[in-house]
């Protein structure tokens, strides 16, 4: 879609549709709906007025309205996008009504959008302080890049009705908003096109994206984007003696994926100008990437289990980061390292009761082969240290006990240091992600001592999965501040939205930019 922000007069835009913003101002349980737009203009109140009036269209979130023909405006069509309550107003709901318009606009055949920035001035009442410019034009560019998108491309009967082009229209003022907003724009693209990019990883089916095709997609990903790529294969496990992650892939005939991306940070990208200090922070980004979970010799049910090729979003998250992170280029190294395998039942399979030695020399009892990804995570989070990280972070699509924790609106997070944590829920204010803390405090390390080996892969009881399995991955951190996100549950969207297709949703993408950023200096 080629997205454009123009400073303009909205009514003299020429578009087949025109799409402003609308709040219902009712106050309180007696107060009727009460629609307002988003908008000083006269000509579109005037032209909207006996919609609005009519009592049809309530500005609930998501709720959309179309006029033809709208008087004393260019556009041939006005779309009215409601926002809910004025009282609720937030960046969030200004995304998803970006995704809105752009979803309403599609099913019409309608190609070519323009959406006007809410203006928030003809309204007396009071209004959020936290729609910042630079944030508006951010949330409405991710908004809309991530509602063009449907995940129908193996359908036969699919007909591509993703817009051609959108026109972001914004008031014009000083140079300053000009500036901010122009940059909320450009990092809009380009974190939504990462988010995107996992998107379609995550899509693809364990057939089509095994771990080499991911490696592949991720070299190609880091040639285009300048970034260093090395995919290694069962032979570098081998020589990394990283016996956990080899222990998962071994039942498979389909060869494992060790991916190591690097960004540095130079001066020739223009956002450095010395070198790096000696003691400046390194960033692991580390990511499960299971194209498909079987659950192995413990074999997982099947209804419900072909959802198991999304257990490689977390690698997805990281791969897309990275293309961000390329183009943004912060004043910090970032190395991702993805562990990448198929978890299958087979003669050559590992068991439950095997122990395996993991690269950090900590044995482990393996009790369950469906926990693989701690395992896969356990030696990637340790090959990360060695390749120098200071800070780790890693994304996985971890334990339905997170699923059952917290359901699908929040991902868990998790961390054995404050100081990383708070960057990381700092940087949520600018990716507008959920993620909610769960405890892995050194008190659950019971739970996963073993009798046999240092630790084995399961708690010793069914309840707090999502910890214990957070309380193993601690283990290989060690002393290295590490954030951990367990996104089971949010990778993939289930019921669709009026701003969103059903599908996989990019969970992690931009909070882990964000989080790279805040080291940036
Ligand atoms: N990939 C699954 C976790 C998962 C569940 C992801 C639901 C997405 C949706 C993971 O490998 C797994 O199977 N975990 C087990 C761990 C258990 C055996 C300790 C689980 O959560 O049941
Ligand atoms: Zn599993
Ligand atoms: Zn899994």
């Amino acid at each position: 879609m080629d997205m454009k922000l123009l400073f303009d007069d909205v009514t003299a835009f020429e578009t087949p549709m025109l799409a402003v913003f609308a709040v219902d101002l009712a106050n309180g349980k007696d107060d009727g709906p009460r629609p307002a737009l988003l908008s000083a203009s006269l000509s579109i109140n005037s032209a909207a007025q006996a919609l609005l009036q009519s009592g049809e269209f309530k500005a609930a979130l998501g709720e959309v309205a179309l006029l033809h023909a709208p008087a004393g405006l260019k556009a041939e069509r006005l779309l009215l996008v409601g926002l809910g309550k004025l009282k609720d107003l937030s960046l969030d709901r200004i995304r998803k009504g970006a995704g809105t318009a752009v979803r309403a606009a599609k099913p019409r055949s309608v190609r070519h959008l323009a959406i006007a920035f809410p203006d928030l001035s003809a309204l007396a009442a009071d209004q959020p302080s936290d729609l910042s410019p630079l944030l508006t034009a951010r949330f409405l560019v991710e908004g809309a890049e991530i509602a063009n998108v449907d995940y129908d491309t193996y359908r036969s009967d699919r007909k591509d009705t993703s817009l051609d082009s959108l026109a972001l229209i914004a008031p014009q003022s000083d140079a300053a908003t000009t500036s901010d907003t122009q940059r909320g724009f450009d990092e809009g693209l380009i974190v939504s096109a990462a988010q995107n990019f996992a998107r379609s990883l995550v899509n693809e089916p364990g057939n089509v994206l095994t771990p080499a095709v991911l490696g592949a997609r991720a070299k190609a990903m880091c040639d285009e984007a300048g970034l260093k790529c090395e995919v290694y294969s069962s032979e570098k496990l081998q020589e990394l003696q990283m016996n956990a992650f080899w222990a998962v892939a071994k039942g498979s005939a389909e060869p494992p994926a060790l991916i190591v991306m690097t960004y540095e940070p130079s001066a020739a990208a223009g956002s450095v100008t010395t070198a790096p200090a000696p003691n400046a922070p390194v960033l692991g980004l580390v990511g499960k990437g299971i194209t498909f979970d079987t659950g192995g010799i413990s074999i997982k049910s099947a209804d419900g289990m072909e959802k198991m090729k999304y257990d490689m979003a977390g690698a997805a998250a990281m791969i897309g980061a990275m293309h961000a992170i390329a183009q943004l280029k912060p004043a910090v190294k970032v190395i991702a390292v993805i562990c990448s395998a198929e978890n299958m039942p087979d003669g050559r399979a590992f068991k439950p009761g095997d122990v395996v030695t993991a690269m950090s020399g900590t044995t482990i009892e393996i009790v369950n082969t469906d926990a693989e990804g701690r395992l896969v995570l356990a030696d990637g989070l340790h090959y990360a240290k060695t390749l120098g990280s200071t800070h780790l972070i890693d994304a996985a699509t971890l334990t339905g006990a997170c699923v059952v924790a917290l359901g699908t609106l929040n991902a868990g997070l998790f961390s054995n240091d404050e100081a990383a944590c708070a960057k990381f829920e700092s940087a949520l204010a600018t990716s507008g992600e959920k993620f909610w803390r769960l405890p892995c405090t050194d008190d659950y390390r019971d739970q996963i001592k073993s009798e046999i080996a240092d630790i084995m892969n399961t708690g010793k009881n069914r309840y707090g999965g999502a910890s214990n399995a957070a309380i193993f991955l601690k283990e290989f951190a060690g002393d290295t501040p590490w954030v951990h996100l367990d996104i089971a549950g949010t990778a993939w969207n289930e019921e669709k939205k009026p701003w969103l297709a059903y599908g996989p949703s990019g969970i992690a993408v931009r909070s882990i930019v964000e989080w790279v950023r805040g080291y940036s200096n």
